[in-house]
């Protein structure tokens, strides 16, 4: 039977490639810098121009598909995920690195249909890197499959979160008890590579074993999703039950075991929706 979607797929790959390529030639000269909700929160002109660029090839293309993207949102349009087709997309996830030439930087574009993520593509752009999945039909990076770590003891592994951008003290003090929760157990490491979406492909790709973030929005993991799951791994809220793409809470494991031991070492909050103006 033909995929009903390889064609949005293959067009999001190209998406990708295409403003990554930019990005890329961006880096470190784009150095006009806006804030968004605090001093922390970054937004270039090319963060803008690479969203504008996918917009406007999407509704070319697909007409009639839905679009969530992080500039639009912040722009005033609505983050609702309905039934219908939508693309789901961070134009540079990892804008602090951006600006300073930290490299680690990618396009992330995912795709729902039915509130179900179909297929998820993260353009690693810095190290030309093309993470993609399909539902069903495994996780790649630039053609090869990937496949979550078998560690099955939180002892032995590294697990990646962020500090992300709220510099509430309450919120900081959160992050760090969760934090010092998970070091001790202990784990053999704590990293991140200040880029969610990258962060969830080195769990995909089986060098990190975990990735939790509370923070987060659904554009910065939507395409990691699915990377995750095809190849192998799980997805989980941090107070372990289901993942729910619009709380702004993630914890992307090699398997179950590994996600309930952090969730239980969380100390968790509840960031404001992401969905919540339009829900
Ligand atoms: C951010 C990055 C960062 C994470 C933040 C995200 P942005 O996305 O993924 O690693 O800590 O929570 O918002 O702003 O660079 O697209
Ligand atoms: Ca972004």
């Amino acid at each position: 039977m033909p995929d009903l979607w390889q064609d949005a797929m293959d067009h999001a790959v190209s998406l990708a490639r295409t403003a990554g390529t930019l990005v890329r030639e961006a880096v470190q000269n784009d150095m006009k810098v806006m804030l968004k909700s605090s001093s922390v929160d970054l937004v270039t002109k090319t963060d803008q121009k690479v969203e504008k660029l996918i917009l406007e090839s999407v509704k070319e293309k697909f007409p009639t598909h839905s679009f969530i993207g992080e500039e639009s949102v912040a722009a005033g349009e609505p983050c609702k995920l309905s039934d219908s087709p939508t693309w789901i997309v961070d134009p540079v996830d990892g804008t602090t690195n951006f600006v300073h030439g930290y490299p680690f930087v990618a396009v992330s574009i995912g795709f729902a249909v039915n509130k179900k993520l179909e297929f998820g593509v993260v353009y690693s752009c810095i190290e030309d890197k093309m993470y993609t999945a399909r539902r069903g039909k495994g996780a790649f990076c630039n053609g090869q499959p990937l496949q979550v770590s078998d560690q099955k003891e939180i002892n032995q592994s590294i697990i990646a979160t962020e500090f992300g951008s709220d510099r509430h003290v309450e919120v900081v003090d959160k992050i760090f008890s969760s934090m010092r929760n998970i070091l001790c157990l202990p784990v053999h490491g704590i990293r991140g590579v200040g880029s969610a979406a990258i962060n969830m492909c080195l769990v995909a790709s089986g060098c990190v074993e975990a990735y939790y973030e509370m923070g987060i929005h659904c554009w910065d993991i939507a395409a990691g999703v699915v990377i995750v799951e095809e190849a192998g791994g799980v997805l989980m809220d941090v107070d372990g039950g289901p993942l729910d793409l619009m709380s702004r809470r993630v914890i992307a494991a090699n398997n179950k075991m590994i996600a309930e031991r952090i969730s239980e070492q969380i100390d968790a909050c509840a960031p404001l929706r992401d969905d919540a103006s339009t829900a």
